[in-house]
């Protein structure tokens, strides 16, 4: 299940973002690829104890905090902080799966990456290529959203990033480890919630809502781990 969530960042927030990642120092992206990865990533990043990423990616946390449609879609355990790449001069980031736990830096935090995460900084006219492939079981999916959108797609997808040929993206991308392992199971929960939602719209006294979240709830608890 590939969910885009629009308007996650305002435009002025965008804007603020941006600002803020053009004063930063970057490094090759290369150092933080994962040993197979490593020779098709070409593209640089903030260093995962720079000040403004962990600044922005605090930012980015708190908003995931009160996004109803992601904490439905995802139900986060554990989310891994924010990291920040930029991809220009035919940067490219190779067909490949992320790394399946990722230890924090600096901690003993391990998260289990059941959900890939990335976050768009730049308006798709701002740059040529660097759509974000991802192969799912319809086929190829390509991405490349508008400025403060977000996708979460399961990180057991094969994905790339096309070469940026002209003009530059800037995007943010994280992992989240979710109470719910199975990608199949996400999407029932997920399906059942918007039906309960959409429901309760329509009429909050429906006597079938209070069943109907029963079940929500039941398989929840026969899913989930924490
Ligand atoms: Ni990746």
């Amino acid at each position: 299940m590939l969910v885009r969530i629009e308007n996650f960042l305002t435009k002025q927030e965008v804007s603020n973002a941006v600002e803020l990642l053009e004063q930063s120092d970057w490094i090759d992206g290369a150092t933080t690829a994962g040993h197979l990865a490593l020779h098709a990533k070409k593209n640089l990043q903030l260093p995962e104890n720079s000040p403004s990423a962990r600044k922005l990616g605090d930012f980015i946390l708190s908003l995931i905090g009160q996004s109803q449609q992601i904490l439905a879609a995802g139900l986060p355990n554990k989310i891994y902080p924010p990291m920040f790449n930029c991809y220009q001069e035919n940067g490219e980031f190779g067909s490949h799966i992320d790394n399946t736990i990722r230890r924090v830096s600096g901690t003993a935090v391990k998260v289990r990456t059941d959900i890939s995460m990335t976050v768009f900084f730049s308006e798709p006219e701002e740059y040529e290529g660097g759509e974000l492939i991802i192969q799912d079981t319809y086929g190829e999916q390509r991405i490349k959203f508008a400025a403060g959108d977000i996708v979460m797609y399961p990180s057991t997808s094969l994905h790339r990033v096309s070469p940026v040929t002209k003009g530059r993206r800037l995007a943010s991308f994280f992992w989240m480890q979710s109470l719910v392992r199975s990608a199949e199971q996400r999407r029932i929960l997920y399906d059942l919630d918007l039906s309960i939602q959409t429901l309760t719209a329509e009429n909050p006294h429906n006597p079938e809502i209070v069943r109907l979240s029963g079940v929500y709830h039941n398989l929840l608890r026969q899913w989930s781990e924490t």
